[in-house]
């Protein structure tokens, strides 16, 4: 086993070499080591917002967050797995039951697990509060289970900081700092041994997760999280603030990326919009994302526990107002469901102003996928199965773009102060200056444009609709099964019987509940979407479609897998 001090020596010695040399060697672990390459399979998992709470306690109300049995007649109590639609966190047993599950089910049918935090407890309890201690304790037996169902399969394991997952919840300094020393100790066997420094100072980190090929990339949103105040938020006329330091990371790691040829996911805790981020942090990050979208497969977040997607709009980083696209993705930790409700309300507003758009130009969006929590709370226990091509031969980016325009003092990649002031925007020519306007790094032709090799083809999501099966005499554990796919229904079989030989089920049969093991089968309750590929055409194609009032039935669907049907009931 090595220490910090020699890893950090090997680092040295090895820091030319890292550079020197386009291959990197995905994990530096004992337990990965040993074993041969794998197959791959085209699928990751996403996992977030597990929360396992050790007082949970069966029987207990709810008010006590799940501690204690007192108000003795209050209703709900809690359930064995938990409870569904409520303010506790999960017990052991629900985050166990969810982990075996998936190990019995999918851990050999993924290629690498996008795990984007919030592992350890959240709730207010004045009786029992949350601890430092207790939240690295938390942590670590989750990282544990994580190594043992994915690692030592060879499957890598990409974490990130929740801001749970810090005491004081949210309060983050700049590294290197005790939390960043701790991460670094209880994840040592996910990140790579190049990012151990790094890590050590921000709390973030990259690793190739398929060699030469792909990389995931693992923010620390702390430092542009709004409710931070520890942090001054990406201010432009501070260089060292650790967000900024971060996105100045990010950019070299993008254009390292990018210069092997090689593809990134992008992974985080807090999404990247306008509310929860800083002002200057969310227009870095907006920016980067579409300089880099030749680069870029996809954005991964967590933290909301509601499943939902946004844009990444250019028309952020060129003029505030309305089009602000995710103006109202607002989290308030005071009353989390009626501003769910709301954020239901604020992207269909948003999809609205999409579908408006006439001659859509596709290099002025991202795309941000959220997925929601195994915590159920508020809504039910979920994960996602993403899927991607491995067919084909990659995308080739061209010259590196340049950036032609007057922005600000840091350089290239910042906006000018000035810009991000509403009321200077409204002068035309000034507005103009603020676009930046040189080349930027897409192409039609890059994975997240064009369904290709690396591109993501869609999603299957599991959730767990009957968690109370077991309060209900019944002693077997709930079920997870599937809740829907993004994909058209026909893409889960070959073209024809006699295709099938050389087919690459983008999900494995028997995970799919029977109806649509049918080869035969076009239509289904499940994949009311229908999308050919997770691109982003295809995404603005499916906000098209949501934005218009017409598409009632498509607008229901939406709107019941962002609440897992929590509004029909209440
Ligand atoms: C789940 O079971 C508990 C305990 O029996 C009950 O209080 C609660 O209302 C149930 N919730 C749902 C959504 O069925
Ligand atoms: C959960 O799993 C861990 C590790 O496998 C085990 O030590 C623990 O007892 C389990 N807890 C419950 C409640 O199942
Ligand atoms: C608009 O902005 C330009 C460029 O900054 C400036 O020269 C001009 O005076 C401004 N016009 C008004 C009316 O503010
Ligand atoms: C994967 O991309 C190739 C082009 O590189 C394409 O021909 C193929 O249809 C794609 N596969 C899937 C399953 O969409
Ligand atoms: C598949 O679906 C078709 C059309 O609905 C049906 O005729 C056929 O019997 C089904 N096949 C199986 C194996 O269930």
């Amino acid at each position: 086993m090595r220490t910090t001090a020699v890893s950090l020596l090997f680092l040295l010695v090895q820091f030319q070499d890292v550079f020197a040399a386009p291959t990197q060697v995905p994990f530096d672990s004992d337990l990965v080591a040993k074993r041969p390459p794998r197959k791959l399979r085209g699928r990751f998992l996403h996992l977030t917002d597990m929360h396992p709470d050790p007082y949970y306690r069966v029987g207990t109300s709810e008010k006590s967050a799940c501690h204690r049995r007192k108000p003795k007649k209050a209703k709900p109590r809690a359930g064995e797995h938990g409870i569904p639609f409520g303010d506790c966190d999960s017990p052991f047993s629900l985050t166990n039951h969810t982990l075996d599950f998936i190990d019995k089910k999918w851990s050999e049918e993924v290629d690498f697990v996008i795990w984007t935090g919030d592992s350890a407890r959240h709730d207010n309890d004045r009786k029992l509060p949350r601890t430092t201690k207790e939240i690295y304790e938390l942590n670590r037996a989750m990282a544990r289970k994580m190594e043992d169902v994915f690692l030592s399969k060879g499957v890598p394991v990409i974490p990130t900081i929740g801001n749970n997952d810090v005491w004081p919840h949210n309060i983050m300094l700049p590294g290197p700092n005790d939390i960043t020393f701790q991460y670094s100790v209880i994840w040592r066997s996910f990140i790579p041994f190049p990012s151990f420094q790094v890590f050590q100072r921000g709390g973030y980190f990259s690793v190739d997760v398929i060699p030469g090929s792909v990389a995931a990339i693992s923010l620390n949103t702390m430092y542009f999280y709004t409710s931070n105040k520890a942090v001054g938020g990406c201010e432009v006329n501070d260089p060292q603030d650790p967000g900024n330091l971060q996105f100045d990371w990010l950019e070299v790691q993008l254009q390292t990326f990018r210069s092997r040829g090689m593809q990134v996911w992008i992974a985080g805790h807090v999404p990247p919009s306008a509310r929860n981020y800083y002002p200057e942090c969310h227009v870095r990050y907006v920016e980067l994302s579409l300089r880099y979208q030749d680069t870029i497969l996809g954005h991964l977040f967590g933290h909301m526990n509601v499943d939902h997607f946004f844009f990444l709009d250019a028309q952020e980083v060129t003029h505030n107002g309305q089009a602000r696209s995710s103006d109202a993705l607002e989290e308030d930790e005071q009353d989390v469901k009626k501003k769910h409700k709301d954020l239901y309300g604020s992207l269909l507003k948003n999809f609205n102003h999409v579908s408006k758009v006439s001659n859509i130009d596709h290099d002025n969006y991202a795309v941000v996928n959220v997925a929601p929590s195994v915590v159920p709370n508020p809504y039910l226990p979920s994960f996602r199965i993403f899927s991607y091509n491995i067919s084909g031969s990659p995308y080739v980016p061209g010259d590196l773009g340049v950036i032609v325009d007057g922005r600000g003092p840091r350089g290239s990649n910042a906006p000018r102060p000035d810009c991000l002031d509403d009321l200077a925007r409204q002068n035309a020519t000034f507005e103009k200056e603020c676009h930046p306007s040189g080349h930027w790094n897409s192409s039609p032709n890059s994975p997240s444009r064009r369904n290709g090799l690396w591109s993501p083809l869609g999603f299957a999501q599991y959730y767990m609709p009957d968690l109370n099966a077991t309060t209900n005499k019944r002693k077997r554990p709930p079920k997870y099964k599937l809740e829907y796919l993004t994909f058209h229904p026909s893409l889960l079989h070959p073209p024809s019987e006699g295709a099938r030989s050389g087919f690459h089920y983008p999900l494995p049969l028997r995970n799919l509940p029977r109806s649509l093991r049918n080869s035969t089968v076009t239509k289904s309750k499940y994949a009311p979407y229908g999308m050919h590929d997770l691109t982003i055409p295809s995404w603005l194609k499916l906000a098209r479609r949501l934005g218009k009032a017409k598409h009632k039935k498509l607008r229901a669907r939406f709107r019941r897998y962002m609440y897992m049907g929590a509004d029909e009931e209440r």
